[in-house]
């Protein structure tokens, strides 16, 4: 049985050089091994966002994207202890579509793994009517974790960390998909 329904990933970093692809292609061999969840990966390197936050560009099709989803990951890296801009500005691009969905994150960098980049996103979160759940993957020294294939050397940790928070994902997805069936979220 599919409990998680639509599964939207979200790739949040942009640079040219990133490893958010190849740290979310790991992830999505997790949902597929572990879950039977329709994935939605959202590349927000491929939107146009604009930062005025105005609308036009791709702010439509990405709230519909969002709307859609019965639950989302957040894969993110960390900078200077924070996240990336550009998922700033697409988490504050829409409003309703973030209401009561349940919120995981897959977070990379150096000697933090990104969690400090994720504490602050369970704060931005919050704001906006979301539950994060609580278990997350955290990847440290990213750089050293993935052989030349993108594959991981020791897969067996990460991997167990995947299957706790899909295994929360789902309960929450389900669980906020059929209240919302009863009663819309009304804040
Ligand atoms: C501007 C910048 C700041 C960074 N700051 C941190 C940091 O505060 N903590 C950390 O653990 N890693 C930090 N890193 C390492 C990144 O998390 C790491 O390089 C990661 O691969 C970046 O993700 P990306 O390649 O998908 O952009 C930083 C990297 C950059 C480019």
């Amino acid at each position: 049985m599919n409990e998680m329904g639509q599964l939207a990933v979200i790739v949040a970093s942009v640079r040219k050089d990133r490893v958010g692809p190849m740290v979310a292609h790991w992830f999505l061999s997790q949902v597929q091994a572990r879950t039977g969840a329709a994935v939605d990966v959202i590349d927000l390197a491929d939107l146009d966002l604009p930062d005025d936050l105005g609308g036009g560009g791709d702010t439509e099709v990405f709230a519909k994207r969002i709307d859609r989803a019965d639950a989302i990951v957040v894969v993110s890296p960390e900078y200077n202890r924070g996240y990336p801009g550009a998922l700033k500005t697409a988490i504050d691009s829409v409003l309703p579509e973030w209401r009561a969905k349940p919120i995981g994150f897959v977070s990379y960098g150096g000697i933090s793994g990104g969690l400090r980049a994720v504490e602050q996103l369970r704060l931005v979160f919050a704001e906006l009517h979301a539950v994060t759940v609580q278990a997350a993957v955290s990847l440290p020294h990213v750089w050293d974790l993935f052989d030349e294939d993108g594959h991981l050397r020791q897969p067996d940790h990460p991997g167990s960390a995947a299957a706790t928070l899909l295994r929360q994902l789902a309960w929450w997805a389900r669980a906020l998909r059929e209240a919302k069936v009863q009663r819309p979220y009304d804040g």
